[in-house]
């Protein structure tokens, strides 16, 4: 074969062949790999490249050898297959038909530390592998989405060029693609990014229920206030799709949202965000929420069962429309304020050197939480590090405590369960407070578990008990 592809994709899901039509449209040849499964999956690359003139029919494949061989030296691949055992499994099959000097760039949502097992396997044949975020869904993945890299700096070397001509651009023009730390961090850093991603779905889906009460179900008069929003701070993908849905209805009049099953469903990210936030002392109480509200969704058989036992009753309460977009904007910057604060823990503990301007700039455009926000913190992180410590976040938060309280109010005199903007609240309240209950928490540890506690006027590494007779 004297014809070779610069690039090899694996998997033609919707992912990967968006971002295959990307790579072509930059004048890349590939090779494109799908497996066969009879009656399932048969000859998926070959027809893909038959529907686009600029892909070669005989770069399509079926065949995993046939397909390696296809593909200049050293190798550039990319899987973009489902997180999991698919991962595994194709990797056990490429390292025997890889040399060393290869590299295979994992595209999909990984588990950062499946990646970095990966990468100690593949090392052994010295093949290079880099774990890498891919935000944007299929029209980023096509136009042009956002990269976070992680792995072999050498290998991000040799691929750099070829990933920044493909992500999205930022208003500067730079792209939208950067090396953020080895091991796993891009797949960590991707991870967080969708944790972040659930909080500001979640909190769009409570300003969505606030709406419907005060707006009485009018799907039109919503709409019309999120479409405000977008000309000002609050502006950013998740608010303009949100208030595109709304728009949509059915042939009988009814708006389309109204008939989708209220159970939200999630792939798994939202769950390891949560967790890593456990585990590294990161509160991420926002995205928690989130995935949570999401789990409470999806039990609606117990929820209309419970929904008979109580007797609670709607209260009258007011709100205007600019008190609950303050606090909107707000929560948003808590939100943005526990992701970005979990990044600094986990770098201290795993070790990346991760610029937080450099993950805000590189979501800043292709990826789904691309915002005005995020624009603005590509560049106040160059001066901070962190969001409760930027003067515009406090002084805007100093002005709204009126505002909480209205939305706190009206939501609980509607009954509305309002998990993200009150994990907001609750969070900016416990982080301004100098003192805390915590000294009674210490003492309950201490009375049943002898686990002492420090005096206020100690070393933080004495440890005493108290006079407690158990
Ligand atoms: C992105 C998204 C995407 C996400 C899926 C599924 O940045 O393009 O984060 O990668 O993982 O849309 O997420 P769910 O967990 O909601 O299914």
């Amino acid at each position: 074969m004297n014809k070779k592809g610069s690039w090899g994709i694996v998997g033609m899901g919707v992912m990967g062949a968006s971002l295959s039509r990307n790579f072509a449209a930059h004048g890349y040849k590939l090779s494109l790999y799908n497996r066969y499964i009879k009656g399932k999956e048969e000859k998926v690359a070959l027809k893909l490249a038959r529907k686009y003139s600029f892909f070669e029919e005989d770069l399509a494949f079926e065949s995993l050898e046939d397909f390696v061989n296809s593909i200049r030296k050293p190798r550039k691949l990319i899987l973009m297959l489902p997180a999991g055992e698919a991962i595994d499994e194709i990797l056990q099959n490429l390292k025997i038909l890889l040399q060393k000097g290869d590299i295979i760039i994992d595209g999909g949502n990984s588990e950062f530390k499946d990646t970095e097992r990966r990468a100690s396997f593949l090392k052994e044949n010295e093949i290079q592998f880099i774990g890498m975020g891919i935000s944007g869904g299929q029209k980023g993945a096509l136009e042009g989405p956002s990269l976070m890299i992680g792995g072999d700096r050498k290998a991000y070397e040799t691929v750099k060029k070829d990933l920044n001509n493909i992500a999205a651009k930022d208003s500067k023009g730079n792209p939208c693609c950067s090396f953020l730390g080895s091991g796993g961090a891009g797949h960590y850093i991707k991870m967080v990014h969708n944790g972040i991603e659930y909080a500001e779905m979640q909190l769009l889906a409570e300003v969505f229920e606030i709406l419907m009460t005060y707006f009485k179900l009018d799907f039109k008069l919503i709409q019309n206030v999120l479409e405000s929003w977008q000309n000002s701070y609050s502006d950013g993908y998740l608010l303009r799709i949100t208030s595109t849905i709304l728009s949509y209805y059915d042939s009988e009049g009814s708006n389309f949202v109204s008939k989708i099953l209220d159970k939200a469903s999630n792939k798994g990210t939202g769950a390891w965000a949560a967790i890593s936030g456990a585990v590294i002392g990161s509160p991420n109480s926002l995205m928690t929420a989130a995935l949570h509200a999401r789990y409470t969704s999806s039990m609606k058989s117990k929820r209309i069962e419970f929904s008979k036992t109580s007797n609670f009753t709607k209260k009258k309460s007011s709100i205007s429309l600019k008190q609950l977009k303050k606090v909107y904007d707000l929560c948003r910057w808590i939100n943005h304020h526990q992701g970005f604060d979990m990044i600094n823990t986990a770098c201290k503990e795993y070790n990346w050197k991760t610029e937080l301007a450099t993950v805000a700039q590189i979501w800043s455009e292709g990826s789904i939480l691309k915002s005005k926000l995020m624009e603005t913190l590509g560049t106040s992180f160059c001066n901070s590090s962190s969001i409760m410590k930027m003067e515009t976040f406090q002084n805007s938060m100093n002005k709204s405590q009126k505002d909480w309280n209205s939305v706190i109010n009206y939501s609980g005199g509607n009954l509305i369960p309002i998990p993200c903007i009150s994990a907001s609240w609750n969070y900016f309240l416990a982080m301004t407070q100098p003192f805390s209950n915590a000294n009674l928490i210490q003492a309950q540890r201490d009375f049943f578990g002898a686990h002492g506690f420090v005096f206020i006027d100690q070393k933080e590494n004495s440890l005493n008990h108290g006079p407690w007779n158990r």
